[in-house]
């Protein structure tokens, strides 16, 4: 079994939640990419359900395969949201935005009744932070983000792409803060949510509510840690 073998089949199993009528917020990323390719097939047999997204990239693809996709601009809640992550702890708290759509990802999350990640076996870790924190940054902003960035811990490199700065759908920065193992993610969260002009962070501290891990080949669900 693959990597991609494992990706594939969280998705499928995390598909199985999507039933008729609902509305479904869609990830970005190779995991989620296989979420949309499902549900597309389920869309095409029968199965009706709307979809918002979470980037441009997967609203191309959900809108190729004839999923209807609503303007998330419209929409105040969903029913569930499925998207994929680069780390996720025993606590379900996890580090998303690789692909670069932690900002939409985010927004479409807090707005679901249901969250899920599919994940493949290489994202469970026991503590965050082997991955960077990346951290969507106004233009505007941008020197004075990096130097509060800085002064939290972090070394922080900007995001390029093809030796250009990297651009978001919203046309931001991205700066990958590399702060090591995170102790306190919940602490940290909120120091990065206060820093002004950092329009958001890739920490996802209680948007999780179920994860659909794949290991060689066989799934299960693991449900947030009812809170003590
Ligand atoms: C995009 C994300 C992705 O969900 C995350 O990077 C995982 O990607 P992949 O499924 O390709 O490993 O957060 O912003």
């Amino acid at each position: 079994m693959s990597q991609d073998d494992d990706k594939k089949i969280a998705a499928l199993a995390a598909a199985d939640e999507v039933k008729a009528g609902m509305l479904v917020g869609m990830g970005t990323g190779s995991t989620a990419a296989f979420l949309i390719d499902e549900l597309g097939r389920r869309f095409a047999q029968g199965l009706r359900f709307r979809a918002v997204v979470t980037s441009l990239a997967s609203e191309r693809q959900a809108q190729g395969l004839g999923i209807p996709v609503l303007p998330f601009s419209d929409v105040a809640h969903i029913d569930l949201a499925i998207d994929g992550a680069d780390e996720i702890d025993p606590q379900l708290r996890a580090i998303k935005g690789a692909g670069g759509a932690m900002l939409r990802e985010k927004c479409v999350a807090a707005s679901a009744a249901r969250m899920v990640v599919i994940a493949d076996g290489s994202k469970t870790v026991a503590m965050l932070g082997a991955a960077p924190v990346p951290c969507e940054t106004l233009p505007f902003a941008q020197s004075f983000v990096e130097g509060a960035l800085t002064e939290l811990g972090a070394r922080v490199v900007l995001r390029t792409k093809d030796g250009a700065p990297y651009r978001t759908d919203q046309d931001n920065l991205i700066f990958d803060c590399h702060f090591g193992a995170i102790a306190d993610p919940g602490a940290l969260a909120a120091s990065l949510s206060s820093i002004p002009g950092m329009v958001g962070h890739g920490l996802f501290i209680d948007e999780i509510d179920g994860l659909y891990l794949a290991k060689n080949g066989s799934v299960t669900l693991k449900e947030r840690p009812v809170a003590s």
